[in-house]
């Protein structure tokens, strides 16, 4: 498939992405029953709908968020209740149209950076608990976001139509969600209301996810959602369920993975807000999904690595500089990271900044990830913590480094304290920067 059909999606999809604030809360629940309304608000979050529709700055739930994709921007829609400008009209049959299949008020077809595919699964009185509290707990705002003009072919809304035909749409659930046995219940936060798989599963020609390859990992616009499938080698297979919950809460796992970028934003947003039980839910589905090998990972990410010994220049014991790229990496990394990682890598004693052996992303089979976090650092607020590392890109404020310098020390990084069986080159580092620029 060529690669711009592949962008469109992956960006689009990637973006449950920054900026966003959380709800307001309830404003006035005029005449919705008040557990209703809250069932609504916690749908919302699990389904993380504040991400999509609030722009950088922007109110709740207003809209204005551009999604960059090759062909144009789609700009997401205000769906607060105002009648003029945002869904004030919208009966909840018209809800849950756009919701579940994809269709807005004016019968044309949304544009699939809306995760209609997913929240296809959802039963009819999650919808209606939605519906309640988007229109008697959200407040209106009057404001219009500018609208979507995508160039050629993708402006045909039409399209989306017969899209929406191949797609393979999840069937609604049926009952009452909250009294779904754990896996049933798990399997529902998964699909219908996270979305994982709109990041985590890889898609076909006709851009709808594989579902024989459900969770096997998946390009984004720069990142890499890696596999997430119960493999033992290539997946997630060792984790226990309480370290996905911690995960999923947190986004930190010590001598693991951290959350950063668009799986940052959905820890931030939407799973450090579920509840205990429905974590443990989550994680209990998760882990039982199929495995599937992949063929870039066939040693557990995090299994690698072990602090380097400092060099003690004093035993004249000296290393010969046969390859002056990753001597240039090494000492990139003294300069800028040894700080907060340690020269040997082992992290901040209080965990804070991780160690980067036994890290998922250093002991990854591509090297994107690592690239991405140098380029954009890591900023996440889970359970009450905010951690920061500052990035490296053209506009940072602490260092700016350069393709080759970020090439350098993402391989000495990779080699000395990961997998080591992947070389960042600049050229890839200039496409991934790029790629940012793209996303808002
Ligand atoms: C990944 C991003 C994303 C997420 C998450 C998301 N939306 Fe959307 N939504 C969009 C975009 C973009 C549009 C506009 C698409 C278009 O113009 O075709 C949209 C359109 C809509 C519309 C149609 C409004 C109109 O008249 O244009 C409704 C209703 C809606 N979303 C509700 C929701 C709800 C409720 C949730 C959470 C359960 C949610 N969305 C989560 C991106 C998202
Ligand atoms: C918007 C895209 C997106 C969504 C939605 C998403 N993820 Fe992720 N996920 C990612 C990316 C990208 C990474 C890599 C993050 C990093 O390296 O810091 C990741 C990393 C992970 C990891 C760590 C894997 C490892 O080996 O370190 C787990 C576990 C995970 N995601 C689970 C989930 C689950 C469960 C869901 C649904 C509740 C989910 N993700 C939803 C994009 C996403
Ligand atoms: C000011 C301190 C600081 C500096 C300097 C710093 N880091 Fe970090 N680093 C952190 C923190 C804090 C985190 C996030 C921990 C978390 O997610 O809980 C982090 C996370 C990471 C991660 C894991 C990201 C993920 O997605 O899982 C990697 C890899 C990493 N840093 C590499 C580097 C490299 C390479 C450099 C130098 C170019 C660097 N760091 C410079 C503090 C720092």
């Amino acid at each position: 498939m060529p690669d711009i059909t592949r962008n469109i999606l992956w960006s689009v999809l990637a973006a449950g992405t920054a900026f966003a604030s959380l709800p307001a809360s309830s404003a006035h629940a005029d005449n919705a029953p008040a557990d209703l309304l809250a069932r609504g608000e916690y749908l919302a979050t699990a389904g993380d709908c504040v991400a999509c529709h609030t722009a950088p700055g922007g109110k709740p739930f207003a809209g204005g968020l551009k999604i960059a994709t090759p062909m144009g921007d789609v700009v997401s829609t205000n769906i607060t209740p105002d009648p003029d400008h945002g869904i004030g009209k919208y009966t909840e049959e018209d809800f849950e149209k756009s919701l579940r299949q994809g269709i807005r008020r004016d019968g044309s077809h949304l544009y699939p950076a809306m995760p209609y595919v997913s929240y296809s699964g959802l039963t009819d009185g999650d919808v209606k608990a939605l519906y309640a509290w988007f229109m008697h707990g959200v407040k209106p705002v009057a404001v219009t976001p500018p609208t979507t003009s995508l160039n050629f072919p993708a402006n045909m809304r039409v399209a989306m139509a017969a899209w929406n035909m191949l797609a393979s749409n999840t069937p609604p659930e049926s009952g009452d969600s909250a009294t779904f046995d754990k896996l049933r219940r798990g399997r529902y936060l998964a699909n219908a209301l996270e979305h994982c798989g709109t990041c985590h599963t890889p898609r076909n020609m006709m851009l709808s996810e594989e579902q024989d390859s459900y969770l096997a990992g998946a390009p984004l616009v720069g990142w890499y959602a890696p596999n997430i499938t119960s493999s033992k080698t290539s997946g997630i297979g060792n984790w226990s369920e309480d370290t996905l919950v911690q995960y999923l809460h947190t986004g930190h796992v010590d001598g693991l993975s951290q959350a950063a970028g668009p799986m940052g934003e959905a820890v931030e947003h939407s799973t450090s807000h579920l509840t205990d039980e429905d974590l443990h839910a989550l994680a209990a589905y998760i882990l039982q999904v199929p495995a599937k090998e992949d063929s870039a990972e066939h040693k557990p990410r995090e299994s690698f690595g072990q602090p380097v010994e400092a060099a003690d220049v004093r035993s004249g014991d000296l290393t010969r500089i046969d390859d002056l790229s990753e001597m240039s990496g090494q000492y990139i990394y003294d300069a800028n990271c040894a700080a907060c990682h340690g020269p040997n890598g082992a992290g901040t004693s209080d965990h804070y900044a991780p160690s980067l052996f036994h890290n998922s992303v250093t002991g990854a089979g591509r090297p994107d990830n690592l690239i991405m976090t140098i380029l954009n650092g890591v900023d996440r607020t889970a359970d009450g913590q905010h951690v920061h590392m500052p990035g490296f890109d053209h506009d940072s404020d602490v260092q700016r480094l350069s393709d080759n310098e970020i090439a350098s020390v993402a391989n000495y990084v990779m080699t000395t304290f990961g997998s080591g069986d992947h070389a960042a080159t600049p050229e890839q580092v200039a496409k991934l920067r790029k790629d940012i620029a793209k996303t808002p």
